[in-house]
């Protein structure tokens, strides 16, 4: 069975719609855990419009599954991971205007700077996992660069889900895991996963983790988050 990742920025991105002390992310990932999440997301973003610097340093000192934290290739997250030494890195691409993240990272047009991002890291003796889009140059360039793992950008499936155009965004994005597994990356995916479109996704055993945040949040405000965490944990498990 699959992993799954919460990410927990908008348990934040409510808090911080009244910049107060409530609900806390670092609350919501420990009943995470407790409902079966195996790893804790969060995305400390430049603007820190949602996760806080306070939420990192709390979440990596209670997380007790795995911590991966999702962060721009830039000298102060750079920085901020080797204080607070998360389990993993994702490199995720970052444009202030954006609602969320929107495309996958371009590393096949940087290979320099994502590659010295990713030795920084790995130097400090934290997994690197590279965003991208399931696109073959990406994939071969994340191998260039070192990346452990890929995670790749589930948004064209979940937006193509129930459409036309869904069994070929699905092949599509099959077709990119199982270049990633040739090329000896571990393979993880996520973005605009929810409790309807993960179906296919969890049939597929090569996938070894996937990181959902907006749906099971979306969820936990009605059924609780224990609930809303244990329901795609089942789904995961092909229960659904
Ligand atoms: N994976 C990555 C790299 C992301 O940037 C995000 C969004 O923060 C997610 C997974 C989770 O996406 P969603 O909130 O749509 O489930």
């Amino acid at each position: 069975m699959a992993r799954l990742g919460v990410n927990v920025d908008h348990v934040a991105t409510v808090r911080q719609a009244r910049r107060t002390v409530e609900p806390d992310p670092v609350a919501a990932a420990a009943l995470a855990e407790l409902a079966g999440a195996d790893a804790i997301v969060c995305h400390l973003r430049e603007d820190r419009r949602h996760i806080q610097d306070r939420d990192l340093t709390l979440l990596r000192q209670t997380v007790n599954t795995h911590l991966n934290l999702e962060m721009a290739a830039t000298e102060e997250m750079l920085r901020i991971a080797r204080q607070v030494h998360p389990d993993r890195a994702t490199l995720v691409p970052e444009r202030r205007e954006e609602v969320t993240t929107e495309g996958g990272l371009e590393v096949a047009l940087n290979p320099d700077a994502v590659g010295k991002a990713v030795q920084r890291l790995k130097e400090e003796g934290i997994l690197v996992s590279l965003f991208i889009d399931a696109e073959p140059d990406q994939i071969r360039a994340a191998r260039e660069v070192g990346g452990d793992l890929v995670e790749l950008h589930t948004g064209p499936y979940a937006h193509a889900f129930g459409t036309p155009a869904e069994l070929r965004e699905f092949d599509r994005l099959m077709a990119g895991v199982r270049l990633g597994l040739e090329l000896g990356l571990r393979v993880a995916a996520g973005h605009g996963l929810d409790y309807h479109n993960i179906k296919r996704l969890a049939r597929v055993a090569e996938i070894e983790e996937f990181n959902i945040g907006h749906s099971i949040v979306a969820r936990a405000i009605f059924v609780g988050i224990h609930q809303a965490v244990r329901e795609m944990v089942e789904l995961l498990r092909g229960g659904g």
